[in-house]
C-alpha cells in the first residue's frame, strides 16, 4: 500500500494516523520529547509562531480540550493518551523592529511543527492523529488562547490499539492510505497539468 516511488527514510511511510488508541496514560517525559521535536521546526524569520496546549488523559485538563472536539473525533479520541492543541501567532516582530506585523507563514510553520511532532512520536513508539474537527469557540475557551492566535488543530497521541476496538464505521478506514503520484504534484521548471 505504501510503496515510495523513490528512496526515502522508512519513517515517512511508517507514519500514519490510526484512530484506535490504547487509553493508557503516557509518561510526561515522552510527551515533552514530542513537543521538543516540534520546537525545533524551521519557521519564517525564526518567529516560532506555534504554541502547544496539552492535556494528559485522566487529568483535570483533559475534559475541556476533549469536549471541544466534534462528536466523530470524540468517538475515537477518547482513547488517546494526550491531546495537544496547536495554535499559531498570526503576527510577529521582524528583526530590528519593535511593532508586530502580520506573519503570512504562521500556519505553514505550525504545520512543520506538527510534522516534527508526528515523526518524533513514531520514534517514541506512539502514534499521532491531527484533527481539524473541533468547535473553535469551545477550544479557544478551553485553552485560553488569545485572539491573535489562530487555532490550527488538535492532535491525539497514544499507543496504537487494535482496529476491532473502534466503532464499526471507523474500522474500514483504519489502514494507511496512499498519495498522489509524484509526477502529478511536482513539476520541473513550470507548472503543467
Ligand atoms: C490539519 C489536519 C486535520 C485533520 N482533521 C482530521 C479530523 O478532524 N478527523 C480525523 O479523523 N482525521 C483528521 N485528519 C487526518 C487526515 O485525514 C490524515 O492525516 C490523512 O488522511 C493522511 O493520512 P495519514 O496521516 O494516515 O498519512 C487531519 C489531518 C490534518 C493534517
Amino acid at each position: 500500500m505504501r510503496n515510495p516511488e523513490h528512496a526515502i527514510h522508512a519513517m515517512f511511510t511508517q507514519r500514519w494516523s490510526p484512530r484506535s488508541m490504547l487509553a493508557e496514560p503516557m509518561p510526561a517525559e515522552t510527551l515533552l520529547s514530542i513537543l521538543e521535536a516540534a520546537r525545533w521546526a524551521p519557521s519564517a524569520y525564526n518567529a516560532q509562531p506555534w504554541r502547544f496546549v496539552y492535556a494528559h488523559r485522566d487529568t483535570p485538563e483533559w475534559a475541556p480540550l476533549f469536549n471541544a472536539l466534534n462528536p466523530m473525533n470524540q468517538s475515537w479520541a477518547r482513547h488517546a493518551s494526550a491531546l495537544v492543541a496547536i495554535a499559531s501567532d498570526e503576527a510577529m516582530v521582524l528583526p530590528g523592529k519593535t511593532e508586530r506585523t502580520p506573519n503570512r507563514w504562521h500556519s505553514f510553520d505550525a504545520g512543520a511543527a506538527w510534522a516534527h511532532m508526528a515523526l518524533q512520536a513514531l520514534h517514541s513508539g506512539y502514534v499521532c492523529h491531527a484533527m481539524a474537527g473541533f468547535d473553535p469557540d469551545k477550544l479557544r475557551q478551553a485553552i485560553g488562547a488569545p485572539a491573535e492566535f489562530a487555532l490550527e488543530c488538535v492532535v491525539a497521541i497514544g499507543k496504537q490499539g487494535p482496529k476491532e476496538a473502534l466503532p464499526a464505521e471507523l474500522q474500514a478506514r483504519e489502514a494507511p492510505n496512499g498519495r498522489h503520484p509524484l509526477s502529478q504534484i511536482s513539476y520541473q521548471g513550470r507548472w503543467h497539468t
